[in-house]
């Protein structure tokens, strides 16, 4: 927001991280924020408090907390959204506008608009989920695919929508459709969204199973079909399936809240999304118990790849780090690298042997994984570390190398539903 140009204050209760931006460095990695974070505290415009109090003069008020998921529950965790409006409402200006980002149960937005209103009658609320991925954040917020405004129908609506297109003016110069909607068909969007990503995950997820029994390839089957327009061959790639803070958390608290309307069955299908979704990760053990010929006791595992996807340092709910943890259950020693994540995964799981390089990972490895696909992994030269291992064995989590390279190199290539 600051690098377009508009004057910004960003408000957290956790004063490290709001000390780390201040001095220019995220708390997170983020390919390109850095060097935006930077410029943007250079030109004056970007500010961090921990004080609510600093947003007073604010005009948009972008509410943007994590909703987790509930411990012992598949529901939302919404306490942190309840408190930063809580703590928001008393610096209300008549004439503001609440921009609600966090992904929420449907019905939300109706709940605080109504807080917003007794708060502060000229003030009003606005829904406006984001739907950046990790590793694209950048792009993705400065030139997304849409916007989505939920509004209340009426004067206030229309002045809400107004406020929203001069904050985002440069991308809707740019032609980037935007849609206004009332409040719940925008708190929709964004889980329906994300449910049909992990519905589409675990659809090549289960034809690999099927060609792996079959001796079919799944790789070519993704690239067939993905041909076919209406299906198309993004979120076609199988593997050890997915994670990290949004997909896993959203399907089940989608299915909470449908639950809650008394709707169940429309969504029991995203359990067996879920289902077919962990049942990867108990798959790519089997890879390796099989490559080890029957018993991970005593066996050096070597993974290479730790964060949930490529080029992020997150490993909430990452089916690599789940994969460590349940190899080292079943008695292995598991050697593990990652470009940005191995801070992240020890503070997870400090059972793993963290290492710096491929290299020291595969020395000695009885088995190797390969279970995130950053670029440095999916280009290695097999070659070239083919002699570091014990057993010159690749179970490629993500189908993301060349089987043929591999084996040319002298390595047995397990892939998933890839023959
Ligand atoms: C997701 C949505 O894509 C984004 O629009 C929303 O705003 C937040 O949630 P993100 O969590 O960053 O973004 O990850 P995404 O790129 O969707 O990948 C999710 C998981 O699916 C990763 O673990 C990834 O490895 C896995 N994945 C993705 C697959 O297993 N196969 C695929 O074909 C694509």
């Amino acid at each position: 927001m600051a690098s377009l140009g508009h004057t910004v204050v960003g408000i957290d209760v956790d004063a490290d991280k709001v000390a780390l931006l201040a001095s220019g460095r995220a708390p997170f990695y983020e390919p390109e924020f850095d060097d935006i974070l930077r410029a943007s505290l250079d030109s004056g415009l970007l500010t961090f408090s921990t004080d609510f109090a600093a947003a007073a003069d604010a005009e948009v008020h972008f509410v943007a907390v994590g909703t987790p998921q509930k411990a012992g529950s598949n529901a939302a965790d919404l306490r942190y959204v309840d408190s930063a409006i809580e703590a928001l409402l008393p610096h209300l200006a008549p004439g503001s506008l609440v921009a609600g980002k966090s992904t929420v149960p449907v019905g939300t937005a109706a709940r605080l608009d109504a807080l917003v209103a007794a708060a502060q009658p000229a003030a009003q609320l606005a829904w406006n989920p984001e739907f950046l991925r990790e590793g694209l954040a950048v792009a993705d917020t400065l030139t997304p695919d849409r916007f989505v405004y939920g509004v209340r129908r009426g004067d206030d609506g229309d002045r809400a929508v107004a406020m929203l297109d001069e904050v985002y003016a440069t991308a809707l110069a740019a032609g980037t459709p935007r849609l206004v909607t009332d409040f719940a068909t925008a708190e929709l969007v964004k889980v329906s969204a994300n449910a049909f990503l992990a519905t589409k995950i675990s659809f090549i997820n289960a034809m690999s199973e099927i060609a792996e029994a079959t001796g079919a390839d799944v790789t070519a089957l993704a690239d067939a079909i993905g041909h076919d327009n209406r299906i198309g061959r993004r979120f076609l790639n199988a593997g050890v399936g997915f994670g990290g803070g949004c997909l896993p958390k959203d399907i089940r608290a989608f299915q909470a809240r449908a639950g809650e309307l008394g709707l169940g069955d429309s969504l029991a299908f995203l359990a067996e999304v879920d289902a077919t979704n962990l049942r990867q990760r108990e798959r790519v053990v089997r890879l390796a118990t099989e490559a080890v010929g029957g018993n991970l006791s005593g066996r050096r595992v070597a993974i290479l790849g730790l964060a949930f996807k490529p080029n992020s340092d997150d490993v909430r709910d990452s089916p690599a780090l789940d994969v460590a943890g349940r190899l080292i259950e079943a008695g292995a020693t598991v050697v593990a690298t990652d470009p940005e994540a191995i801070e992240n995964a020890r503070r997870l799981n400090p059972d793993v042997e963290y290492v710096a390089d491929v290299e020291t990972a595969v020395t000695g490895a009885d088995v190797v994984l390969l279970l995130t696909e950053w670029d440095h992994y999916r280009t290695l030269d097999p070659a070239a570390i083919r002699e570091l291992p014990r057993a010159a064995v690749l179970v490629d989590g993500r189908n993301t190398v060349s089987s043929q390279a591999w084996r040319d190199a002298g390595w047995a290539y397990v892939g998933m539903g890839r023959p």
